[in-house]
């Protein structure tokens, strides 16, 4: 299992995005929050600003979609270019229909749960997503405390995909630094997303590398 590292660029400079993607070009993926105001109360960007991040990243971008109506909207951001597109199981009507509808346009889907959603509603579902997103904050905003109330549900989502035998990628978001990467890897993901102690830090490839070796050492024992 290769762990991978997804800058939250919702940390980063608004005003200076080009350059701040090149501070992590050495990661796997820039995690993208579209946020609308609604589904969390917080705006950030939407389709026009990620059709432009695709023009100029030297990676590849994971959109992770804070939204409303994702049904309406996320295979867009698909469509766009974005390499993973994933929407939150509470927001959508028909999570089967619209991952299909992803991964028809191309792109990975993945499915996000808030910290009180279930996941056993779910895990029938795992077979049609590449990834499943576990929130460990409540979304919104970035630099918010890593909640460890979150870690059974991650360790069921890992057992889960580990009895489906399917190649679906275990993602956390929030409140991932180097103080709390190593339990989340222990409890299963596999993909961490770190806003805060990324662009927080004066080095964000060295703090890439950093989460990257820590998860890797907890992850193999
Ligand atoms: C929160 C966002 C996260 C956020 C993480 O709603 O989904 O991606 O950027 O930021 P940190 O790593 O600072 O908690
Ligand atoms: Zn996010």
């Amino acid at each position: 299992m290769t762990i991978q590292v997804n800058p939250s660029i919702l940390s980063a400079d608004f005003a200076n995005l080009a350059a701040e993607l090149e501070r992590i070009s050495t990661a796997d993926a820039a995690h993208v929050d579209v946020m609308d105001g609604h589904f969390v109360p917080n705006l950030t960007l939407g389709l026009p600003v990620v059709e432009a991040l695709r023009a100029v990243s030297p990676i590849p971008l994971d959109c992770h979609l804070m939204i409303e109506a994702p049904d309406r909207w996320a295979p867009a951001y698909a469509e766009a270019g974005a390499q993973g597109v994933t929407f939150h199981a509470e927001a959508a009507t028909a999570p089967v229909r619209l991952a299909r509808e992803l991964r028809a346009a191309g792109a990975r889907a993945g499915l996000a749960l808030r910290p009180a959603t279930p996941l056993e509603p779910f895990v029938d579902l795992l077979g049609e997503f590449d990834m499943l997103l576990v929130m460990t904050v409540e979304p919104g905003f970035g630099g918010q405390s890593f909640l460890d109330v979150t870690l059974p549900k991650i360790r069921r989502a890992r057992a889960a995909i580990g009895a489906s035998g399917l190649d679906v990628r275990l993602q956390v978001d929030g409140g991932v630094s180097s103080t709390t990467i190593e339990r989340a890897a222990e409890a299963g993901a596999d993909v961490f997303v770190a806003g805060s102690a990324v662009y927080g830090a004066e080095d964000a490839a060295g703090a890439v590398d950093q989460l990257r070796r820590l998860a890797t050492a907890a992850c193999a024992h």
